[in-house]
């Protein structure tokens, strides 16, 4: 019976991260909208297709991401960057919204 119990609690760990890291990723997922990131960007085809980031999971580091947030003006010269309008920081935005917002980008894998 002890055992039974040790197993269900080994299962139950793994199980409620994947469900914190869902609700982290939904949470960004409305920052973005809230934010209207999809005036200048992307995802699933919805928004303008001249900034898509259906893949920026796979091609950037949770750090770059991050980056592109707070200091766009950096990333925008590092990666010669040439559409206009450039990209606007914000950093302005509470801390849970901004890694809510890494989680969102950092889930996004497709091309
Ligand atoms: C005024 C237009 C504008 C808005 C609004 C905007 N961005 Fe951007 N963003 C850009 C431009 C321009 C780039 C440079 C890359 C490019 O040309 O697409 C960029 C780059 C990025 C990148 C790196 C993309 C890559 O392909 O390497 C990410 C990630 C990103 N933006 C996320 C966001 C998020 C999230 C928001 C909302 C909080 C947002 N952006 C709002 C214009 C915008």
């Amino acid at each position: 019976m002890r055992t039974i119990w040790l197993v269900l609690a080994g299962l139950a760990v793994p199980a409620a991260a994947g469900a914190q890291d869902a609700a982290l990723v939904a949470r960004g997922e409305n920052v973005y909208v809230a934010q209207k990131c999809s005036v200048c960007h992307s995802v699933a085809g919805k928004g303008n297709q001249k900034g898509p980031l259906d893949d920026v999971g796979v091609r950037l580091s949770a750090e770059e991401i991050r980056l592109w947030m707070v200091d766009p003006v950096t990333m925008t010269a590092k990666t010669k960057a040439v559409r206009k309008p450039p990209m606007k920081a914000y950093a302005h935005i509470p801390k849970e919204e901004l890694d809510a917002l890494v989680a969102y980008m950092q889930s996004l894998k497709k091309k």
